[in-house]
């Protein structure tokens, strides 16, 4: 997968050469390029911003820098085209569903906002040859969009084939298919500091095993995530339905 990010801020995505992801960059299950947007600007200041109309606080980034910056990096139409994620609080909420459809694109390109935002062409223009999609990574403001892209790609890499070592792992861990967070998990020493490792998990009993990992999930989701575990229900009630 090639993935290639904008931004005026290049150092922050650094982290990309660390840990499973730069791993799998340097393996070449990916194929990471980072570009600094200021390359694209011809002033002596190398200016990105200007004030919004409509007026208003803040700043709005200025078109040109980036329909350069796209032109040279992503020429051409078609479907050859990347798909460009651009990360804003005002996008489509990023999930474990998105990642596992983000994973199964060839290529990505995103576009890191500061200030207020992007001016609206810039994305308008982008669809008029690439698929475009806005994507929030939660109900809360960061101040541009790069670490909002570090989470993005750590979540869809994980998902590539070769790039985690056992995808088992993927099975069963939260907001993967069953819609439940995941059980607790404990390793030795069975006593640490006066609390001990829940009895079962020293039983042997697979089958005993699974019922108390699916209580557990339960019970968690039921404590932490309501919302997720009314939705477990009604997709358990659907399949019920589905079967009879
Ligand atoms: N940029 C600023 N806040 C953001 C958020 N919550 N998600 C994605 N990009 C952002």
């Amino acid at each position: 997968m090639r993935l290639d990010v904008f931004s005026i801020f290049p150092e922050y995505l650094a982290a990309l050469d660390v840990s499973l992801v730069g791993k799998a960059a340097k393996s070449g299950l990916l194929d990471v390029r980072v570009h600094d947007l200021r390359d694209w600007t011809h002033d002596r200041h190398r200016t990105v911003d200007d004030t919004p109309y409509g007026g208003g606080a803040g700043m709005v980034m200025k078109p040109e820098p980036w329909g350069e910056a796209f032109d040279s990096v992503m020429p051409g139409d078609g479907p050859s085209q990347p798909r460009l994620i651009v990360p804003t609080p005002a996008g489509r909420p990023f999930s474990q569903d998105l990642a596992y459809e983000l994973a199964a694109e060839p290529w990505l390109a995103f576009a890191c906002g500061r200030y207020e935002g992007i001016d609206g062409r810039v994305a308008a223009h982008a669809a008029e040859r690439m698929q475009v999609t806005e994507v929030s990574i939660g109900d809360y403001v960061l101040n541009g969009g790069e670490v909002a892209v570090l989470v993005m790609v750590e979540a869809i890499a994980r998902l590539l084939p070769g790039v985690i070592g056992n995808p088992e792992s993927l099975a069963e861990e939260s907001h993967s298919g069953h819609g439940l967070l995941e059980y607790p998990v404990y390793t030795k020493p069975p006593a640490w500091r006066g609390h001990e490792v829940p009895e079962v998990l020293l039983s042997g009993n697979h089958k005993l095993i699974a019922e108390w990992r699916h209580e557990e999930s339960v019970r968690r989701t039921a404590e932490r995530r309501p919302d997720l575990l009314a939705a477990w229900g009604s997709s358990l009630a659907a399949e019920d339905d589905a079967a009879s």
